[in-house]
């Protein structure tokens, strides 16, 4: 049975009382650790949903009550994941996914762009962020790639710095590595791209289910994330400050030109989820009434203490991994070789000598140890290691309703298959 952590002061009983799977007879027993691939909802999301199709689930936005129902839970959750993240509402959109939304941002981004333009990509990102800003070559861009350490995978920032030229016009780095956990340091790399006029777009799907997003204070022009790893509903959120909405072009109906992000904004919304979305920042506050009580009356304050909480519970999750693995024989482990919550996510990787990855996750079955092995769509991360990339590496991914219970079961199991 999971038991509260009393050294992280995080009610992990209350937390995990909160996601269905927990006491559900058919997956209770699971521990999912596949976290970064999507997380589990919570019943404030689930509720929030269940009442838009029960009640709401008509065309949002007219007069008549359950339209105009449906187009209020719709406002209320843009607002509340705007305030979260520090943005205005007309400067995000709730999209498809991260992966779509880039695309499309990087189409209406081409008549700002003309050819020898230069465009700096890394190899460490999920593709999502690589793929669609390298298509600009089509258009003339030079495509340049800021390339990990072959051995660990991390950026150098100093490599960056001979990268950047005055013909710069955009860098597309994650905040935090999806296969190596590291987290990137965005307000220095910001200050490099804005010294040279260039945009800054930050990958923040590895890193926003374990840090609150500011999209001020990381100084960051575009930024993304999606709801489905943040315990929400399959949308992805996507930030462009408002100085840049008159560089985008129009991607939707010709009569949305120049309305702002409606012109990225190209799929109809999926409106349930979007009004269930708000659903997240419930959970936030539920979190937070119950360790905190009331009193706090911003929401970043009241979600930054939650955030504060899932990290001291999610570095006491961390450490005995990094431990196990980094001294183990034939291992080899990727990443900061830390939990430090400022230098890393709990997202752990690893490959061995003479084991494969898949044999590894395999072996965890049997001790219903959710997690996986492969790429993770960071397949020129992979490459760049060194790796097979159909095997990969392992990854333990963790989250704050992880209990040290788990992580006991994990490393047993690992003991025995490594
Ligand atoms: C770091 C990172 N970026 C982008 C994506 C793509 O997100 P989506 O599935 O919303 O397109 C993922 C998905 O795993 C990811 O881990």
């Amino acid at each position: 049975m999971p038991t509260a952590s009393p050294n992280t002061g995080l009610d992990l009983d209350f937390v995990r009382a909160q996601f269905p799977p927990f006491s559900d007879p058919e997956t209770r027993d699971w521990a999912h650790m596949e976290n970064a691939g999507g997380s589990y909802v919570p019943v404030q999301v689930i509720e929030r949903l269940e009442t838009f199709y029960r009640r709401y689930k008509v065309q949002p936005y007219a007069d008549f009550l359950p339209s105009a129902k449906g187009g209020e839970m719709m406002d209320e959750a843009k607002a509340a994941m705007a305030a979260l993240c520090n943005a205005e509402p007309d400067e995000m959109i709730l999209g498809p996914s991260t992966t779509q939304n880039t695309y499309v941002v990087s189409n209406a981004l081409r008549g700002w762009l003309k050819a020898g333009d230069e465009v700096i990509v890394t190899n460490q990102d999920h593709e999502a962020n690589i793929g669609a800003w390298r298509r600009l070559a089509e258009i003339g861009c030079v495509i340049k790639e800021w390339q990990v350490d072959p051995e660990t995978a991390e950026l150098d920032p100093a490599d960056l710095d001979g990268l950047i030229t005055e013909r710069t016009k955009l860098v597309a780095v994650t905040h935090c590595g999806n296969v190596v956990g590291s987290l990137n340091d965005l307000p220095t790399i910001a200050e490099k791209v804005h010294a040279v006029g260039a945009l800054f777009m930050a990958d923040g799907v590895a890193a926003a289910p374990h840090l609150l997003p500011d999209v001020k204070a990381m100084g960051v022009d575009m930024y993304a994330f999606s709801l489905y790893k943040t315990y929400g509903p399959h949308l992805g959120f996507f930030y462009v400050k408002r100085d840049h909405h008159d560089k985008l072009v129009n991607q939707s109906h010709y009569f949305k030109a120049g309305h702002g992000l409606a012109q990225i904004d190209v799929a109809g919304p999926n409106h349930a989820e979007v009004g269930a979305a708000a659903g997240v920042v419930h959970y936030y506050d539920t979190l937070h009434r119950h360790h905190f009580g009331d009193e706090e009356a911003d929401l970043r304050t009241r979600a930054g203490k939650v955030f504060d909480l899932f990290a001291r519970q999610e570095e006491s999750l961390t450490a005995p991994v990094i431990d196990f693995l980094k001294d183990r024989p034939g291992v080899r482990l990727f990443g900061r070789k830390t939990a430090d919550r400022s230098l890393r996510a709990p997202t752990i990787t690893f490959a061995h000598r003479d084991r494969k990855s898949a044999d590894i996750v395999q072996a965890m079955l049997e001790w219903r140890i959710g997690i996986r092995h492969g790429d993770f769509y960071a397949l020129r991360c992979i490459e760049a290691l060194g790796l097979y990339p159909e095997d990969g590496v392992v990854r333990i991914s963790l989250l704050h309703y992880n209990t040290s219970e788990e992580v006991e079961r994990l490393l047993i199991g690992l003991d025995r298959a490594l």
